[in-house]
């Protein structure tokens, strides 16, 4: 035993060491026991959007496997991705995708069934583009969502079955779905994934709907769902946030629907760093003389520290309540994030974990530490 206790000693000791990214750990733990994803333990999933265009990339697989639990497919498993003509379904990338998945032993979030965005038009709307009569197109939202989840039933932890329903000046969006169908097409999209799948769990997603403007639109709309039936397992809140975002503001919206008795998931995390007045353009170097796109050469050091702040403030907030199961990063790398491209194309951002030599950036180290505290 003695013997014992001395090795595990002298092996910690060379894992502190030999740690590839050259800090001390405080623990004797092994190099591969620094993930998120031990880190969270039971208390919380760690997920990842994954670019499947990179699932060829060992650097990048590496990085997802070691550090998150559950993977949600940035976008090819949206209906633009899948459905490519009517009666035409492409699994190929979706299939690719949820194997690696299953190999690795990742979980995998379904994203997205219903949505305005990325979507085929003629699921909804006629050549001349308007919108079918309800029955016409109540029969091609069932069959597109029998079809898919169907396929993959067993295989998907939960589903984003309705996706971005609220319009930001508060009430319904108006979408293809909604002008053909009406009102109800919300609850039908529930019905229909449950009835395709009855043990993947159900989400109602969309983004700000936790923040003052929006807050009293999405709680109706969740709320009468669930009245008229709909078995809602969690509402995910996307958390597009900025540097700037107001923590009260966040805290006060995410309590509402706990406090409503829903479950909430995090589940497109990034903080922005970059300036959003102003926008528009694409033109790169008058983004540059404008100030728009201030750090091509890497984010400066107090900026790092303040990025690592606003994580750790999430964090620390997120995981404080009891009823928030996941967490999702939407994006693993600030190579790859969508914001380099939103809302203005051609910028540097860094809204990441992991920085572009896919590196763990101070914010990690933040992160690590806040879900390392909840889980002790
Ligand atoms: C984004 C992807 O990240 C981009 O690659 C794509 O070009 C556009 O869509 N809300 C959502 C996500 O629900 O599906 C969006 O993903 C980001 C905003």
């Amino acid at each position: 035993m003695k013997w014992f206790l001395g090795m595990a000693t002298v092996l910690g000791l060379a894992a502190i060491v030999l740690g590839p990214r050259g800090q001390i750990w405080g623990q004797t733990s092994r190099v591969e026991d620094k993930s998120l994803r031990a880190a969270a333990g039971k208390r919380v999933q760690i997920g990842v959007a994954v670019n499947t265009g990179l699932l060829g990339d060992a650097t990048y697989t590496g990085l997802i496997k070691r550090e998150f639990g559950s993977v949600t497919a940035e976008n090819c498993m949206k209906p633009a991705s899948i459905l490519k003509a009517p009666g035409e379904y492409d699994f190929a990338e979706t299939d690719r995708f949820i194997e690696f998945a299953e190999r690795n032993g990742i979980e995998v979030i379904g994203h997205t069934l219903v949505w305005h965005s990325q979507s085929p038009s003629f699921l909804f709307a006629s050549a001349d583009g308007k919108p079918l009569p309800r029955d016409e197109a109540l029969r091609n939202m069932r069959e597109y969502i029998t079809k898919v989840v169907g396929r993959y039933r067993g295989r998907i932890n939960g589903w984003d079955v309705v996706n971005e329903a609220v319009a930001d000046g508060g009430g319904l969006r108006q979408t293809p779905a909604l002008r053909a169908i009406g009102e109800d097409y919300l609850l039908k999209a529930f019905q229909y994934a449950a009835e395709a799948d009855p043990k993947a769990e159900l989400y109602y997603n969309d983004y700000n709907i936790e923040l003052d403007y929006k807050r009293a639109s999405g709680l109706e709309l969740v709320r009468k769902l669930r009245e008229a039936g709909a078995r809602i397992d969690a509402v995910g809140i996307q958390g597009h946030y900025l540097l700037t975002s107001d923590m009260a503001e966040i805290q006060r919206g995410v309590k509402a629907y706990t406090d409503a008795g829903f479950k909430v998931m995090i589940t497109e995390l990034d903080v922005d760093v970059l300036p959003r007045a102003g926008q528009g353009g694409a033109d790169v170097s008058a983004l540059e003389r404008t100030g728009m796109n201030p750090y091509v050469e890497g984010l400066p050091n107090d900026k790092q520290a303040e990025l690592a702040a606003k994580y750790g403030q999430l964090f620390d907030f997120f995981l404080a309540q009891p009823n928030l199961t996941r967490i999702t990063f939407w994006g693993a790398t600030d190579a790859h994030t969508w914001l380099n491209g939103f809302p203005v194309r051609g910028r540097t951002n860094h809204p990441l974990l992991f920085d572009r030599k896919y590196q763990p950036k101070p914010a990690y180290d933040r992160v690590w530490q806040s879900l390392t505290r909840a889980s002790g």
